[in-house]
C-alpha cells in the first residue's frame, strides 16, 4: 500500500514538473525580441529585412558579429546618419535615437537580433556593452 503510494507520489510529481516546464515555454529571447518588435521592427521590419535602399536589413549585418555587436550599443543608444556611399551629397534616412532604452534592454535586443536573422553573434557581455556605452564616438546629451 505505501509502495504503490509512493510511485503514485512519484508518478504525479515527475509530470507536474514536465507540465510546468513545456507550459512556460522557455524562450531566453522573449525581451528581447518583445522590445525589437515594439522599437525596431516599424522600420525594419518584423523579419529584419529592412526597406529596400531605405532602411538596411539586419540579415548577417557586418554590426551584429561577435565582437563588434558591442558598439551596436551606440548605434541604438545615439542614432546613426552614414553618407550615401555613392554620393555623399545625397541626403540619407537617418536611423533615430532610442534614448529610453536601459542597458538591459539594448542587450536583450542585441542578444535576439544577433541570434536571428542569420546572424550568430553569441551572447552579448554586458561589462563590454557599459563600457562602449560610456565611451560612444557618436554620443550627444538628450534634449529632453
Ligand atoms: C525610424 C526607423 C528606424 C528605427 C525605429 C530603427 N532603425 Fe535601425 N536603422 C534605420 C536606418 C535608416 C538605418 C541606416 C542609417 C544610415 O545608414 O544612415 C538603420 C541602421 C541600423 C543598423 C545598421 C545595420 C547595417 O548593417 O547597416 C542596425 C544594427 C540597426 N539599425 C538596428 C536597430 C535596432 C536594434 C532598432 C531598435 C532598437 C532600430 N534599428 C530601430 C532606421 C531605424
Amino acid at each position: 500500500m505505501n509502495l504503490k503510494l509512493l510511485v503514485s507520489g512519484i508518478f504525479i510529481g515527475l509530470s507536474l514538473i514536465y507540465f510546468t516546464a513545456v507550459s512556460c515555454n522557455f524562450n531566453p529571447y522573449s525581451q528581447g525580441e518583445w522590445l525589437y518588435r515594439t522599437h525596431c521592427a516599424s522600420c525594419h521590419m518584423e523579419d529584419g529585412s529592412g526597406l529596400r535602399d531605405l532602411i538596411p536589413s539586419l540579415h548577417q549585418s557586418p554590426f551584429l558579429t561577435g565582437e563588434q555587436i558591442h558598439s551596436t550599443a551606440c548605434l541604438i543608444r545615439y542614432g546613426i546618419k552614414r553618407p550615401d556611399p555613392f554620393d555623399p551629397k545625397v541626403e540619407t534616412y537617418p536611423m533615430p535615437p532610442l534614448h529610453q532604452l536601459t542597458e538591459t534592454e539594448i542587450t536583450n535586443i542585441l542578444n535576439y537580433i544577433g541570434n536571428h536573422f542569420g546572424n550568430r553573434a553569441g551572447y552579448v557581455n554586458p561589462i563590454k556593452l557599459q563600457e562602449k556605452l560610456d565611451n560612444c564616438p557618436n554620443a550627444v546629451p538628450r534634449k529632453y
